[in-house]
């Protein structure tokens, strides 16, 4: 397979960054995800529209103009033959002798690849996922997708042992997020609740697709704050990102959630985004 790098396609075997590039030394670095389905990006719009602002909120420049990105998406898609799956952008502030502060002249380091993952149908999307709860430890900014991801890494290790696939997020006795998703609860009223978008949490892009299509179907949505008491008392639970789609939870921190398994609501949900967004 083939993978960007700075301005040139390379085998991935011959794809090569710098040892003192300073997404590798400092994490200084922002990235996005993208699903690809029948060799289509999904929701890209939205995730080229946050690139932008992760590389604004940190003075990064944009390595490319928009439409380049979108043709580079492309390329990589077609020559990799690449039929479901996602799209890895990353963007580092560049390469440079190692200091903590950096030229204002440096010139931004660009890479991409491509991954086949199935990610309609699966065993997921059917059954539903544990997920288990764990303290949020990350930095302050969370809106910004950057690639300092070693909490969640940790997240999703911890609570991997007691068979969840997923890690959500807890700050002040408050859920936050998932690991890598953004979590919802649908109430016994049949409401559907997600947090507010803030510095709290990544602005997710299936959220806010999720929500649109919710909206269009007149399902009820409140963006509040959450707890875990009130997410065990849930009668639904998902979980939305990129590369999962819309997964129904069915248990939390050992709670189950409704009858254990995924509910109408969900079902809808899930249904609905993907029309939308195919
Ligand atoms: N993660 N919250 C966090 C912390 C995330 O890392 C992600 C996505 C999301 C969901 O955002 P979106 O719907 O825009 O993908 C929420 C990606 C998929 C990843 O790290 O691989």
């Amino acid at each position: 397979r083939i993978a960007y790098v700075n301005g040139s396609y390379v085998l991935e075997s011959e794809a090569r960054i710098s040892v003192f590039d300073r997404g590798f030394l400092f994490g200084d670095s922002i990235y996005e995800v993208s699903a690809v389905i029948g060799g289509h990006l999904i929701d890209n719009d939205l995730h080229l529209d946050r690139l932008e602002r992760s590389l604004r909120e940190l003075d990064i420049p944009m390595p490319l103009p928009r439409n380049e990105i979108v043709v580079m998406q492309r390329t990589l898609i077609a020559r990799n033959e690449l039929d479901e799956g996602v799209v890895y952008l990353q963007v580092t502030r560049g390469s440079e002798d190692r200091n903590f502060d950096y030229s204002d002249t440096l010139k931004p380091s660009f890479v991409a690849f491509t991954q086949k993952k199935t990610l309609q149908d699966t065993a997921a999307h059917r059954d539903g996922i544990k997920v288990g709860l764990v303290d949020d430890t990350r930095w302050v900014r969370r809106d910004i997708k950057t690639t300092m991801l070693l909490s969640q890494v940790q997240a999703k290790r911890q609570v991997k042992a007691s068979g969840c696939g997923e890690a959500w997020m807890v700050q002040d006795g408050f859920i936050t997020e998932g690991a890598s998703s953004t979590a919802f609860i649908i109430t016994q009223a049949g409401k559907i609740v997600t947090r507010p978008n803030s510095r709290v949490t990544l602005p997710g892009c299936t959220r806010l697709a999720v929500l649109q299509s919710a909206a269009s179907q007149n399902l009820q949505v409140e963006e509040r704050l959450f707890t875990p008491d009130e997410a065990y008392l849930a009668c639904e639970a998902f979980l939305t990102s990129a590369s999962s789609f819309v997964t129904p939870v069915v248990e939390i921190a050992g709670h189950r959630i409704g009858e254990g398994r995924p509910g109408p609501i969900t079902r809808r949900i899930q249904r609905i985004y993907l029309e939308l967004a195919l």
